[in-house]
C-alpha cells in the first residue's frame, strides 16, 4: 500500500494531476498494487486567503508518506520568490530531497525543434544537486537603495553535498546502463571555489567507478552542444542553479513543458514528483494544458516507489500517444483536451 501525498497546487496543477491520478489509478489496476492519496492545498491561492506556507510541522506531516505527488505552485498574485522559497524550496529542503532528477528524452522527432534529431540523439539525464549552491539563499545587501549598494549572493557547497550528489550520479548513470557516461557540467574556468570543489569530488568518486566514462563541459559549453550535439550525453551531473537553467533547455529539446518531468529524490526518504513546467496562469480551467509531462512524473514516482514495471508501462503509453494520436504537445494545440489526453493514456495502459 503506497501512501501518496498530492498537492496540486496553484494554476494549471489542478488539472493536470486529476489526469496523472488518472493514470496511476489505471496503473494500480493493471499492475495490482494498492495506494491512498491525501490532498494537501499547500500553494500561493492558500498563502493569500490565509498568509500560510509550508511549516515545519506539514514536513514532518509529509514524512509519513511513501511519496509527494505535486503539480505547480505559484500565483501572479503573489510577488516572485514568496511561494518559491516558501511552498517549493521549503520541500525541498525540508524533505532533504537533495537530487533533482530531470530525463530529457525525445519521443517523437516532430516535436523536437532541432533539425534532423530522431529519439535516439537525445536522451539524456540531468541530475541537479537540490538542496544547495546558490539556492541556499546566503548573502545580504550592503548599503541597500543607496549609490554604492553591493548585493552579495552566495554559493554554498558543502563537501558532503557535493559528493553525495556526484555518488547518487555516478549509482544512476551505471544503473541506467545506456552509455555509461558521465559528464560533469560546471565553470572551473571562472568560478574557481565551488567548480575546484566539484572537481575534485568527480575525480576522486570516479576512480570508484572504473566502468563508467566520465567527461567534462563548461555549462555555457554544455548549453550550445544540448542543441548542437544532444546524442553526446548520457549522465549529466551539475549544480542547482546550472540545473536549473539546462533543464529547461533540455525540455525544450525533448518537445517542451508540456512533456517535461522531473524527480525531486531523497534516496533515504520522501521523494517529490512533478511536472516542472510550472502552474501557466493564462492556460489555466481551460482544459487545453498538456498532462503528458504531469503523467510522466507520475511514471517516475512508480519506478522511484520501486515498480519500474508500471512506471515503464506508464511511460509506454504516454510514447504511444505522442506518436500516434497527438497533433502537438503544446497547450491547446493537441487535438485534444486534457482530460481526453488523460483519458487516452489511461486505454493505452489497459
Ligand atoms: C524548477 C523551478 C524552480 C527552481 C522555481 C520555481 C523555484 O524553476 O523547478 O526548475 O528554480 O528550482
Ligand atoms: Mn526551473
Amino acid at each position: 500500500m503506497y501512501k501518496i501525498a498530492v498537492i496540486p497546487g496553484d494554476g494549471t496543477g489542478p488539472e493536470v494531476v486529476n489526469e496523472g491520478l488518472k493514470v496511476l489509478g489505471q496503473a494500480g489496476k493493471k499492475f495490482g498494487f494498492k495506494y491512498e492519496t491525501k490532498f494537501f492545498d499547500f500553494s500561493g491561492k492558500r498563502y493569500l486567503k490565509t498568509g500560510k506556507l509550508v511549516d515545519d510541522g506539514d514536513i514532518e506531516e509529509l514524512k509519513k508518506y511513501n511519496a509527494i505527488y505535486l503539480g505547480a505552485v505559484g500565483d501572479p498574485d503573489v510577488k516572485p520568490g514568496i511561494i518559491e522559497t516558501g511552498v517549493l524550496l521549503k520541500l525541498r529542503f525540508g524533505l532533504d530531497q537533495y537530487i533533482n532528477l530531470r530525463p530529457v528524452k525525445l519521443y517523437n522527432s516532430a516535436y523536437c525543434p532541432l533539425k534532423d534529431k530522431k529519439p535516439e540523439d537525445i536522451d539524456f539525464v540531468v541530475v541537479r544537486e537540490n538542496s544547495e549552491g546558490l539556492y541556499k539563499g546566503m548573502g545580504e545587501f550592503k548599503d541597500k537603495g543607496t549609490k554604492n549598494e553591493v548585493a552579495i549572493q552566495i554559493s554554498y557547497n558543502t563537501r558532503k553535498g557535493v559528493e553525495r550528489c556526484i555518488r547518487y550520479a555516478f549509482e544512476y548513470t551505471r544503473k541506467r546502463n545506456r552509455r555509461k557516461k558521465l559528464t560533469l557540467c560546471g565553470k572551473t574556468n571562472v568560478l574557481t571555489y565551488a567548480w575546484d570543489l566539484w572537481q575534485r569530488v568527480f575525480n576522486e568518486v570516479a576512480l570508484e567507478y572504473p566502468d563508467i566514462a566520465t567527461d567534462y563541459a563548461h555549462v555555457d559549453a554544455t548549453t550550445m552542444w544540448f542543441v548542437k550535439n544532444p546524442e553526446w550525453f548520457d549522465v549529466i551531473v551539475t549544480d542547482n542553479m546550472f540545473g536549473d537553467i539546462i533543464t529547461d533547455l533540455g525540455a525544450m529539446i525533448q518537445g517542451g513543458m508540456g512533456i517535461a518531468a522531473g524527480g525531486n529524490i531523497n534516496p533515504q526518504g520522501v521523494s517529490m514528483f512533478e511536472p516542472i513546467g510550472g502552474s501557466a496562469p493564462k492556460y489555466t480551467g481551460k482544459n487545453v494544458i498538456n498532462p503528458l509531462a504531469a503523467i510522466c512524473a507520475v511514471g517516475m514516482m512508480l519506478d522511484n516507489l520501486g515498480d519500474p514495471e508500471a512506471g515503464k508501462a506508464v511511460e509506454n503509453a504516454v510514447i504511444g500517444l505522442v506518436n500516434k494520436d497527438l497533433k502537438s504537445l503544446a497547450a491547446g494545440k493537441m487535438g485534444y483536451s486534457t482530460s481526453e489526453v488523460g483519458d487516452l493514456v489511461a486505454e493505452r495502459l489497459k
